[in-house]
């Protein structure tokens, strides 16, 4: 799989959701920002607006659950049908048996990490995911100035990725842009979130395709973090 595109829809107008989803055709999945007030500052929107999406668009979710206890709450992303649930490891108990409950109700699993938050410690655990996603903001809000800091870390997940010959995804989340996107995928990632670069464009579409060109063309691709 090559340089994908995820829109959040943090940064789009709650009351037409259906209608940022149009205005995206070529993303290849809407991101969703699922914040409880509790694990960040913020609160948006659980289960029935996701619900709503899935009929909606055919464009498929990836949930990323900013929620304390997602042991309890997560699986019911999954139930509903999105395509990818992220939770976040300094909120699971149990990030095995969440990441395994996922993938056995047929979503993508994945994991995400704060700012703050080092790799290392989870390398056993790759395995157990389809995506990591590595935080370049702290998690709560739209709009916020892209963290050049966490690129190290983009840059060992994709060095463990290569180490133990992953399938995993490799997301990164929060300012990302055309400024900042080519450092991104030059770190090795390959899922990109980006919600007030798309949304906040005259033309969300056209930012898209040029958010993708700018990866592809500074890559190194999905596998090829340790060999190029
Ligand atoms: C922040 C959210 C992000 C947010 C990114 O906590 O997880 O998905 O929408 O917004 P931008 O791309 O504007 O930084
Ligand atoms: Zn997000």
């Amino acid at each position: 799989m090559g340089v994908q595109i995820s829109p959040s829809l943090l940064s789009a107008d709650f009351a037409r959701l259906a209608d940022a989803a149009a205005a995206v055709p070529h993303a290849d999945w809407l991101h969703v920002d699922v914040m409880d007030n509790h694990f960040v500052p913020n609160l948006t929107l659980g289960l029935p607006v996701v619900e709503a999406m899935l009929k909606a668009t055919q464009i498929p979710l990836d949930c990323h659950l900013m929620i304390e206890d997602p042991d309890r709450w997560a699986p019911a992303y999954a139930e509903v049908g999105v395509g990818s649930v992220t939770f976040h490891v300094e909120a699971a108990r149990a990030p095995i048996r969440l990441a395994r409950e996922l993938r056995s109700l047929g979503t993508r699993a994945g994991m995400a990490l704060k700012p703050a938050t080092p790799v290392d410690p989870y390398e056993d655990l790759l395995p157990e995911l389809d995506m990591l996603l590595v935080m370049t903001v702290e998690p709560g809000f739209g709009g916020q100035k892209f963290l050049d800091v966490c690129l190290p870390k983009v840059r060992r997940a994709r060095e463990l990725i290569a180490r133990h010959g992953l399938e995993l995804w490799l997301q990164v989340d929060g300012g990302v842009s055309a400024e900042t996107i080519e450092r991104c995928a030059e770190a090795g990632a390959d899922v990109f979130v980006a919600g007030s670069a798309v949304f906040g464009a005259d033309d969300p579409d056209r930012m898209v395709e040029e958010l993708r060109r700018l990866a592809e063309s500074a890559g190194p691709s999905s596998n090829a973090g340790l060999t190029s």
